[in-house]
């Protein structure tokens, strides 16, 4: 039986965050941005998932007046697909919204069809496309976006 919780983000997540990260994306983030992140605990929602004892999962979103831009959200490959990143990513809903948040935004590369479903999946809807978004590969970011009801 393993157990999950999620807590807030420390310098002391980077090292594994990191590893996720380069496991994760083509063009990772640096340590340095995670550093920074960190550093705006006011207008940021910087999430850590722990399983049994180690970080398995993360999100970073920053927090502009009443919109919240999930910047990046990721699982470890090994344990993708068992409902992790869905309980990072309601974290991060549920504390935009405590934060009174009035929508989610954020942009994802137009080939990336699994982090395309799983928002989808979410309740997120695209609602565009801003051209050539990502400089490493030229490719398009769809704009999606999470409406809080009532
Ligand atoms: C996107 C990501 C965070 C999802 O995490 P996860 O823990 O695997 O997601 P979940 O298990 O909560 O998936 C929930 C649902 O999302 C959808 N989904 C997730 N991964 C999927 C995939 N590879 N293909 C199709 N649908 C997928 C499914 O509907 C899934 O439900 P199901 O397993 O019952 O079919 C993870 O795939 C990841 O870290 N990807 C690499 C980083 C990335 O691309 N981040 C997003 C950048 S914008």
């Amino acid at each position: 039986m393993t157990e999950a919780t999620i807590r807030e983000m420390t310098s002391g997540d980077i090292p594994p965050v990191m590893e996720i990260e380069r496991s994760s994306f083509i063009t990772p983030w640096t340590e340095g941005m995670f550093r920074s992140q960190l550093r705006f605990r006011d207008q940021a929602i910087n999430l850590v998932l722990v399983e049994d004892g180690n970080v398995a999962g993360y999100a970073a979103a920053w927090i502009a007046y009443d919109e919240i831009h999930l910047l990046s959200i990721a699982v470890i490959p090994a344990a993708r697909r068992r409902g992790l990143g869905g309980e990072i990513l309601r974290a991060v809903m549920e504390r935009g919204k405590a934060r009174g948040a009035l929508r989610i935004i954020l942009e994802v590369r137009e080939g990336n069809a699994s982090a395309r479903a799983f928002y989808r999946m979410h309740g997120f809807v695209e609602i565009g496309t801003r051209r050539r978004y990502y400089s490493d590969t030229d490719e398009d970011a769809i704009i999606m976006e999470y409406l809080f009801g009532e």
